[in-house]
């Protein structure tokens, strides 16, 4: 007598398929109970020649072992995954890897900040090349060629194929006056120029903010990078005097430092304004006692300033005799330092996660 085949393939399909440990357990009856499948099967075994039964039997058997072992496979599946979706293959209640969240870059942070507070003062962002012109770096800003203060704006300049090709009448100029400055490039040392390209691009009033990047070739050390950054202010109108001047440069001063910061003047020198100062805060540290940051003196630098020089006015095409306005300009990287107790300029630019994620 020939046997049917046994349903392993089915029983094997309804094992996997199973998701509840309840269902599971119907299946183990189903198959395995005292009146399931295995023992109707097992029954047939008397009626069988006796060749036959030693085939049929070790299938039957076979089988037994098979659904005996898929079931408390399945078992310990469910168990593990409790409520959760076997489906998917994975442990889902195991702790999930951490996602690191990307943040600004400290000076990016510090920038930005700088910027919303100037712009809540009503101040526009304008944005300036970091290639310049020597006008608009030095001469446009009061700045000539043989000033000894170009010495304190020493300068990346750029071999630029413009300043090699010379029309014939530039060719004839040079020939006799010596090679012409007008159109060199160079890396900006400041973010001044731009007010020079605020003022060319718009009309008076004005009130700007440039952040940028400036480049000087410095050694680099813990306080000196041949690249940094600036926040460049400066605003143009018919009745701005010195009082304007620092009354914006204290309310800056007081959002970003805290509201007890106080304010120090003193005369200094820029070419581009007139008269001329640098302001220190108050050292928030020490709360002007003194201390190793302010060098025991209770102040710390944070920028230039003054009054925007007429021959600014003059080289931009605003009459200096209508206009008044005063320029400022910090350093971020020095803003950030202070701020935050960074040492090393260096650390800015390395790059290493484990002091980026510090802030
Ligand atoms: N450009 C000056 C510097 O780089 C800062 C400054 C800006 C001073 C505007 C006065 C007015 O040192």
């Amino acid at each position: 007598m020939a046997f049917e085949p046994l349903p392993i393939e089915d029983a094997r399909r309804e094992i996997v398929s199973c998701t509840q440990i309840q269902e599971l357990e119907a299946l183990r009856i189903k198959y395995l109970g005292r009146r399931g499948l295995i023992q109707d099967l097992m029954a047939k075994i008397p009626m069988l020649a006796v060749d036959e039964k030693r085939l049929y039997g070790a299938a039957v058997n076979d089988f037994k072992n098979k659904l005996t072992a898929w079931i408390s496979e399945k078992e310990t599946l469910l168990k593990t995954f409790k409520g959760s979706d076997p489906a998917l293959g994975c442990d889902i209640t195991l702790p999930g890897k951490k996602v690191l969240l990307g943040k600004l870059h400290l000076l990016t942070q510090v920038k930005l900040e700088i910027c919303s507070i100037f712009g809540s003062l009503g101040f526009k962002v304008f944005d300036g090349p970091e290639i310049e012109t020597e006008v608009n770096n030095f001469e446009a800003l009061n700045i000539p060629l043989d000033h000894p203060s170009r010495d304190a704006f020493d300068t990346f300049y750029i071999k630029s194929p413009q300043s090699t090709v010379h029309s014939p009448q530039k060719k004839e100029k040079n020939k006799n006056h010596g090679p012409s400055t007008m159109d060199r490039r160079l890396l900006r040392s400041h973010t001044s120029p731009a007010q020079i390209r605020a003022m060319q691009a718009c009309e008076p009033p004005l009130a700007i903010i440039v952040p940028g990047r400036v480049y000087r070739p410095d050694a680099v050390d813990a306080s000196h990078s041949f690249m940094f950054h600036q926040v460049e202010g400066f605003v143009v109108d018919t009745d701005i005097k010195f009082s304007d001047l620092k009354g914006i440069l204290i309310a800056f001063a007081q959002e970003m430092f805290g509201s007890k910061t106080k304010l120090r003047f003193r005369p200094s020198f820029f070419p581009f304004t007139e008269p001329s100062a640098e302001v220190d805060i108050s050292c928030f540290l020490c709360e002007g006692r003194g201390c190793s940051v302010c060098k025991r003196s209770g102040w710390l630098e944070i920028l230039g300033s003054g009054m925007i020089h007429p021959h600014v006015f003059k080289s931009v095409g605003y009459d200096p005799r209508k206009w008044r306005g005063f320029a400022f300009g910090m350093g971020v990287e020095r803003i950030a330092m202070l701020k935050y107790g960074v040492t090393d300029i260096r650390l800015f630019f390395e790059n290493d996660i484990r002091f980026l994620e510090q802030f």
